[in-house]
């Protein structure tokens, strides 16, 4: 079973959406097998996004990732990564696929409401940077 990691990042979290994000990927078959609402420091958000720290939005994507709740999970199921990348859409909401997340929702290419790993490498970091052994199912 492939592994991949989400937030419901502190937009979608302020637009009611967690529902509509978990139901999203429940009927494209994934499981959530961790689930958590927590709200990152600006370290903590900058710890996660460490990969992004060269580019120019870097500190504006921490501050607004640490300026509300979030809801973190992780995902199991067949092609988990590139399902809740599907479903998410482009980065930039403007050039997201019609029917997926971001074109339904987002406000700008920042306020983009949902995020997804984009390979089993970030998957796995992302996945323990929030939840234990024990909290994985
Ligand atoms: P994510 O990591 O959140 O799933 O998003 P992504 O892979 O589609 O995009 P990525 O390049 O990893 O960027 C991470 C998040 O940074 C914000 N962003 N702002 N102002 C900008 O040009 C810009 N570009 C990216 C978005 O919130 C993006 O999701
Ligand atoms: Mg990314």
């Amino acid at each position: 079973m492939d592994r991949t990691f989400s937030i419901v990042k502190p937009d979608g979290v302020k637009k009611n959406l967690i529902g509509e994000v978990i139901g999203r990927f429940e009927r494209q078959g994934l499981t959530i097998s961790a689930l958590k609402m927590l709200h990152l420091t600006k370290k903590e958000a900058e710890g996660f996004y460490a990969v992004h720290k060269a580019r120019p939005f870097y500190d504006s994507l921490t501050t607004f990732m640490s300026e509300g709740p979030i809801v973190a999970m992780l995902i199991t199921g067949n092609k988990a990564i590139e399902k809740v990348r599907e479903l998410m859409g482009a980065t930039n909401f403007k050039d997201a696929a019609p029917g997926t997340i971001r074109a339904d929702f987002a406000s700008d290419i920042e306020h983009n409401i949902v995020h997804g790993s984009d390979s089993p490498e970030s998957a796995e970091f992302e996945i323990s940077y929030f939840f234990s052994a024990l909290e994985q199912f």
